[in-house]
């Protein structure tokens, strides 16, 4: 299928699913020959902080999305507009959270889950904020869908550099998914297991790239503010 472009978009009606915020980026439905296409944009950020945010963020999506085509459970690279947006396959569905009856106590969601992680890893892309709440979805026909490869890296899984790189940053990954299993199948989890999320859970997770990209784009924000007598902006 073609990559997508501004002018492929340009003329077509658009459904917001967030947009506005100020330091987070658009995110826009469109429907493309038959197909829901989900447009994340900075493009209408105010700032140079944020185009270089913006296009460095969707540069690192574009291309996991792209060294992740075909694979199931993520969602499919549709092109990359321009700099400060990346286009892809929107996923019907729900956010998965710890409270929904149909996936508490189901091994079978996070057994898939455990075995995307591993695929996503296996193309030498580990994703590094699987921990957030906004990152995980539930599809329609109740399989987990992965999402937000803004803070992902990738690596050749084809070198052993690029395998070590993988398996080193990869256990944040499974640190994430073995607090998805805490949160919906705590049974599945072995004593050490149970600890070592424990423990990850005291750490916050705040220094994780994307964590910490936030902090600083919310204090930069809140200094310009503070000038232009400007409101905060709202927390993650
Ligand atoms: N491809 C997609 N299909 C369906 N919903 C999406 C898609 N991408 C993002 N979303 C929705 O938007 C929310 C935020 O997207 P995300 O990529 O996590 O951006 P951010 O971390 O900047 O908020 C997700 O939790 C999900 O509800
Ligand atoms: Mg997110």
């Amino acid at each position: 299928m073609r990559d997508l472009t501004r002018a492929d978009l340009g003329s077509l009606p658009a459904r917001s699913i967030r947009r506005g915020h100020t330091y987070k980026p658009d995110l826009l439905i469109y429907q493309v020959d038959g197909e829901e296409i989900v447009l994340k944009d900075y493009g209408g950020k105010r700032g140079p902080w944020l185009a270089v945010v913006g296009a460095i963020c969707t540069g690192l999506e574009a291309r996991a999305l792209r060294v992740l085509a075909g694979l199931k459970g993520v969602p499919q690279f549709r092109g990359r507009p321009d700099r400060y947006s990346v286009a892809m396959t929107h996923i019907a569905g729900r956010r998965v959270s710890g409270g929904d009856p149909e996936l508490r106590g189901n091994e079978c969601f996070v057994r898939e889950l455990e075995r995307i992680v591993a695929r996503i890893h296996r193309r030498g892309v580990v994703h590094l904020d699987l921990k957030h709440r906004s990152n995980l979805m539930v599809s329609s026909d109740g399989w987990p869908v992965v999402l937000d490869f803004e803070s992902a890296l990738c690596f050749d899984p084809r070198w052993f550099g690029g395998r070590l790189a993988v398996r080193l940053l990869g256990r944040l990954d499974l640190l994430a998914v073995q607090n998805w299993k805490r949160r919906l199948c705590p049974h599945t989890l072995s004593e050490s297991e149970m600890r070592a999320v424990r423990l990850a859970r005291r750490l916050r997770g705040w220094w994780l790239p994307r964590r910490l990209l936030d902090l600083l784009l919310s204090l930069a924000h809140g200094a310009g503010s503070s000038r232009t007598g400007d409101g905060g902006p709202p927390g993650r």
